[in-house]
């Protein structure tokens, strides 16, 4: 991309943002996902990362939250209610360790791991001991204050318990030495000072499908997500709404000082203080006990009785916490490390029609790669005609894309705001594009077909005798697989078999992770072939493995490694006669092989297996080849040095040709030990006769 380019793209890509975040943080209104917004943030982040000098101030990047409703009364908070810098993989959490090595080489000692709870951030604040004011986040420097509907929320306390109390479960929780010191601060504080504590307020599952299933019943409109329902009822003016609601809260953070030295010990107070804190919340030594964790978490996820979108990782030690201070929007001591979102957005490069078994033409988006749900995604299904209108997406657009669990990946939806102008409709081939016969859509269907009964893209066969073993010997790739890749629209020709990637499999029943990559490892490896193998895959009428390894003999190449599309070249310099001079090779399967290289079908699949980077081996032509040019021998006896097929191997390495019977044109009989009547023969009629040793010096 040329800067130009991303100066146009982050101009697009921050109206685009600033708008989400507005209607999100303001209206309380989501037209796109979270993990969709997330990703367009993630995408400008990135641009301004490879151009620095487009890094404006005023860039969404740069900013938190958005501005206050102006019902509620605006309160300053006392430091900024940061926001975190997010990680999506192993690579970038090795890059925030890095950031923070930078400041401390010798790392941070010790990682306080804990819950990203889906809800939104609220502050509360507490005059000796008693809550006082309870604000949002605001624009991070600036909230609105929400005391009356925070105050019917159960878990959050309105008074904080008496010293007693405190002494008594100071004791069970804390060192003693951490005890004493601590014991004399908190006293101090509660009943004299501030205190001000920060954590999540948000829905559990249940309370939110128990609210959905109310207005389902009632035939109101269904609410989104426990986030924004949970965000909802905390900004209505009127309280008694926001008690119907049955709001939750968990703490994280413990802004006064109270003594503590870690992150640790802040949910240790928090909890004396009563607050609830996260249960699954831990101390890491390193970034691997962190990464342990995480997938550990991961599996839990969906049971968890609330939505987690990550986790929060931040330096334990307070003091080094704090020396590593703010980057522009939030503190390099922490991070939040997301779980993969199942919806990204990214561009369509294409859309590419297949040709399923029962002639169904299915629209595939090609996509920028993208990360969704820990796989890479670069193709998803548009289903048909009616859906690409009703999507109204073109080639080139920003797309929202969705794979969820198991399912295909799907284009949810188009952010036209983000077109430049140089989208192109799609328009659906009135030709079939494997056959190139007229397609068909019959009235009251939405499918489009191909009718053609010879139609290749039909010929299942042609898929099966392609990847099996004889042929480009694709492991793992059998019948049942290359019925389901043609039926969702993967594969129509071999060609596509290339094409596949991993996360177009994961979706697919029988594959897990594992199977997976085993496949794809196992395409991989079968995109280089030999040349007899190549030409037997191709299927060609009447070629088989023993014909097929004649063909490849005759195509002398100065490469070893050659294309598709030159295979294509060589085959079609040959007519029809040179074709049936070839000994071994008779006018019928001379006739199926000119035929087929002259084809439009091989001409196009030759290009695209080309294209999909197949190479293909010849055995070259050595220099000596020539040597024995247009000599032909005959082999009898045992030879003692070498088998008869390293013979025949050699003769033909050096342009010479083996034939199994004696005649007057034979120029030399090989004769071995124990020789046979060949030997006689040639005798007879006076054909030359070598012996090994002779022999051998022929091929030096
Ligand atoms: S720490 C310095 N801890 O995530 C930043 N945040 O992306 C303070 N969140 O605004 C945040 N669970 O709304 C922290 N255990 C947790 C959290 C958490 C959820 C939210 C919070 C914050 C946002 C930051």
């Amino acid at each position: 991309m040329t800067k130009q380019e991303a100066q146009e793209r982050i101009e697009k890509l921050k109206q685009e943002i600033n708008h989400h975040r507005y209607l999100y943080h303001v209206l309380d209104r989501q037209e796109i996902s979270d993990a969709a917004l997330d990703s367009l943030k993630n995408e400008l982040v990135k641009l301004e990362r490879q151009f620095p000098s487009l890094l404006m101030p005023d860039s969404p990047s740069q900013r938190v939250g958005g501005a206050p409703l102006d019902a509620f009364t605006k309160v300053p908070h006392r430091s900024p209610m940061l926001s975190l810098e997010d990680a999506f993989s192993q690579d970038d959490m090795a890059a925030w360790e890095e950031r923070i090595r930078k400041v401390y080489p010798r790392g941070a000692h010790g990682y306080f791991a804990e819950l990203k709870v889906d809800g939104f951030a609220i502050s509360l604040e507490y005059e000796n001991g008693v809550l006082k004011r309870a604000s949002t986040r605001g624009d991070g420097k600036v909230g609105e204050d929400v005391t009356e509907n925070i105050k019917t929320i159960e878990a959050v306390p309105l008074v904080l318990p008496d010293p007693a109390c405190i002494a008594k479960e100071a004791k069970n929780r804390l060192t003693i030495v951490q005890n004493e010191k601590i014991m004399k601060i908190l006293n101090a504080h509660i009943h004299t000072g501030n205190i001000e504590v920060r954590g999540e307020v948000f829905m559990a599952k249940r309370v939110f499908e128990a609210i959905n299933r109310e207005r389902k019943a009632h035939g109101e409109p269904l609410y989104a997500n426990p986030r924004n329902t949970a965000a909802g009822s905390i900004r209505q003016l009127d309280p008694k709404v926001a008690a119907s609601r049955k709001l939750d809260f968990l703490a994280y953070d413990l802004v006064t000082d109270l003594g503590q030295r870690t992150h640790a010990e802040k949910h240790d107070i928090l909890r004396i203080l009563g607050f609830r804190t996260d249960a699954y919340a831990r101390v890491c030594g390193t970034v691997s006990d962190v990464h342990a964790l995480y997938r550990d978490i991961e599996t839990k996820r969906e049971k968890l009785p609330y939505q987690i979108d990550g986790m929060v990782i931040s330096v334990n030690d307070s003091e080094t916490f704090a020396r590593l201070g703010v980057v522009g929007k939030a503190p390099r001591g922490a991070v939040a490390f997301k779980f993969p979102a199942e919806e990204a957005t990214t561009t369509i490069r294409d859309i590419v029609v297949q040709v399923g078994r029962t002639g169904a033409l299915t629209p595939v988006a090609h996509l920028e790669p993208v990360p969704i749900g820990g796989t890479i995604v670069s193709h998803a299904s548009l289903h048909n005609e009616d859906e690409i209108a009703r999507l109204g997406v073109k080639i080139g657009d920003t797309v929202v894309v969705k794979r969820a669990g198991d399912v295909i990946p799907k284009v949810v939806s188009v952010i036209p705001n983000l077109r430049t102008g140089k989208e192109k409709a799609f328009v659906m081939p009135k030709r079939c594009p494997v056959c190139n016969e007229e397609v068909v859509r019959l009235e009251g269907e939405v499918i489009v077909r191909c009718v053609n009964k010879k139609c290749p893209a039909k010929n299942k066969e042609a898929l099966y005798h392609f990847a099996a073993k004889p042929a480009f010997n694709i492991v793992g790739l059998g019948w049942k697989i290359l019925d389901t890749l043609s039926d969702v629209g993967l594969v129509s020709d071999p060609a596509d078999i290339f094409a596949i990637e991993k996360a177009d499999l994961i979706p697919l029943e029988r594959f897990a992770e594992k199977s997976a990559d085993k496949l794809i490892a196992a395409i991989e490896k079968a995109k280089t072939v030999p040349l007899a193998k190549f030409l037997y895959a191709l299927g060609i009428v009447h070629v088989g493995e023993e014909t097929a390894r004649l063909l490849a003999e005759q195509v002398k190449s100065q490469k070893s490694k050659v294309k598709s599309n030159e295979i294509l070249e060589m085959f079609q310099k040959f007519s029809l006669e040179a074709l049936q001079e070839i000994p071994g090779i008779g006018h019928v399967v001379a006739q199926s092989v000119y035929d087929y290289f002259h084809s439009a079908y091989a001409r196009r699949l030759l290009q695209k297996l080309a294209d999909a980077g197949i190479i293909i081996h010849s055995p070259k032509v050595k220099k000596t080849a020539q040597k024995l040019k247009g000599k032909s021998f005959v082999l009898t006896g045992e030879l003692e040095t070498m088998t008869r097929d390293e013979a025949k191997e050699a003769i033909r390495a050096r342009g010479g040709n083996v034939i199994s019977s004696v005649s007057k044109n034979t120029d030399y009989v090989v004769a071995g030990a124990h020789p046979g009547s060949k030997y006689d023969n040639a005798k007879k009629l006076g054909v030359t006769i070598v012996d090994e040793k002779e022999f051998r010096n022929m091929l030096k």
